[in-house]
């Protein structure tokens, strides 16, 4: 039997009517803060993401899918070019939205100064070459805004404070969630910041796992986030960034606490707080589901003010956050909310006999036309099975159509529920139906 692939899900039912519904949140929650959508392609060139993320982060170069074209593949083998083949390796599908939203601004030319859309909000899959387990999937599905050209710490806070009103607007318990925020310094304090933490590896190198001695020179922040125990107890003593901040960037952080508190955001500050994605400066925040250890962190973002410019566009400031819609759904599954709602009901349209199957079509589609959503039978079968079948398609009411009926130019509408019948003239079916559902 065929079968997907692992790490990927079908989206049908509730779980799409889910998925649907966020969506629907995101559009009119960010569409008060000024976002428009944006869709962004599914692959990219390599270079986008390995400008923007970083070449040395896990997500680049462990987890991202390289796509191949199969003319390119079949040149590969015909010619057996090795060095074709890495020449041409220029696409990959996008494991996450910034960089690509970014290279579109910047192509076209979005920002500078004022010019729109310079908010844009998108729902769209992401892929990435992980150990797919709950929570982790190869393909999965983010809600991410972007707002580009604002430098402003007001910004911010502003997005901080959509990110957690949407996770409320979803239904998830505002006392199981916990942000936590860190300011990851720029251009100016980070150089010397990272210089101190790999020599604090390099330090410690024989007490800490090859994974992180790799880092050192690597990606040192990256340690902060190692899951052996032991160098995470290490890693305690290291040079906190929150320490090594420059005036400017100690001030932005200063500011963004503000507002937040201004705003009622409870927060807890983390120095450890690196995330995996290199284009982040000044601001990084993360949210966890903590009511339940074992789903992670529901969403995350930051600030990203050199990002344009690894594009190739001018300098551009920039903040956004990605929220994760299948760690979402294990959150609000955990807390007992269903934000795909009841299953959708309908009117079936039943005939007593075949002859009548005309009349059936012509009702279904009146019905459909007034907005209603009907159904009919397709199968010729009896009206007890029809009655059946309406059932499982969670009818509300059932037009029934009979030889009688049908001459004197009338319908029955039958509630499921009761069981009451009322006899509607065919003229006024549509109307009369609206009206029952009410
Ligand atoms: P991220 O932290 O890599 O950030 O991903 C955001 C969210 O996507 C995570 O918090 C998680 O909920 C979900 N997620 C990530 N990887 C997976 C996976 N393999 N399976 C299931 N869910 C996953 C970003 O992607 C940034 N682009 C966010 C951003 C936007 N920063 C600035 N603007």
């Amino acid at each position: 039997m065929a079968q997907r692939i692992q790490g990927t899900e079908d989206l049908y039912g509730g779980y799409m009517r889910s998925w649907q519904r966020m969506c629907d949140i995101a559009r009119e929650l960010f569409g008060a803060y000024g976002f428009d959508a944006i869709e962004t392609p599914a692959i990219e060139q390599v270079a986008t993401f390995t400008h923007g993320i970083g070449e040395s982060t896990d997500v680049v170069r462990k987890e991202m899918f390289r796509v191949f074209s199969g003319a390119l593949l079949e040149d590969v083998f015909a010619r057996g070019s090795e060095e074709g083949l890495k020449a041409k390796q220029r696409m990959a599908m996008r494991p996450e939205g910034t960089a690509g939203v970014v290279r579109a601004a910047v192509e076209h030319n979005f920002v500078p100064q004022g010019a729109a859309p310079a908010k844009v909000w998108y729902s769209e899959a992401m892929f990435r070459g992980e150990r797919p387990q709950r929570g982790r999937l190869r393909q999965f599905h983010q809600v991410g805004v972007e707002w580009l050209g604002a430098e402003d710490p007001a910004a911010d806070a502003e997005t901080i404070i959509m990110l957690m009103e949407f996770y409320k607007r979803l239904g998830l318990p505002q006392e199981s969630l916990t942000l936590r925020i860190n300011s990851m310094g720029d251009g100016e304090c980070r150089p010397a910041y990272r210089e101190k933490v790999r020599q604090f590896i390099l330090d410690h190198a024989d007490e800490m796992c090859e994974d992180c001695r790799e880092r050192a020179d690597l990606n040192p922040l990256r340690a902060f986030d190692c899951k052996v125990d032991r160098d995470r107890e290490i890693m305690r003593d290291a040079p906190l960034v929150t320490d090594n901040l420059c005036d400017d960037c100690r001030d932005h952080y200063a500011q963004v606490k503000k507002y937040l508190d201004e705003a009622g955001i409870k927060y807890i500050e983390d120095p450890t707080l690196v995330r995996g994605l290199d284009y982040y400066m000044r601001t990084v925040f993360e949210v966890e589901y903590t009511a339940n250890a074992g789903i992670g962190a529901i969403g995350g973002g930051g600030r990203y003010d050199g990002l344009a410019e690894l594009e190739g566009g001018k300098h551009t400031p920039g903040i956004g956050f990605a929220v994760g819609f299948e760690r979402i759904m294990l959150a609000l599954e955990d807390a007992g909310v269903n934000l795909a709602g009841e299953d959708p009901s309908c009117v079936y349209v039943a005939n007593t006999e075949p002859e009548l199957r005309e009349a059936a079509f012509r009702a279904t589609l009146a019905l459909r036309s007034a907005g209603i959503r009907a159904e009919a039978d397709y199968q010729g079968r009896s009206l007890k099975s029809q009655f059946k079948q309406a059932d499982k398609h969670n009818a509300r009411l059932c037009v029934v159509l009979g030889p009688d009926e049908v001459a004197a130019g009338v319908a029955t509408v039958r509630d499921m529920g009761t069981h009451e019948q009322v006899q509607v003239p065919m003229a006024d079916l549509a109307a009369k139906v609206s009206e029952l559902l009410g």
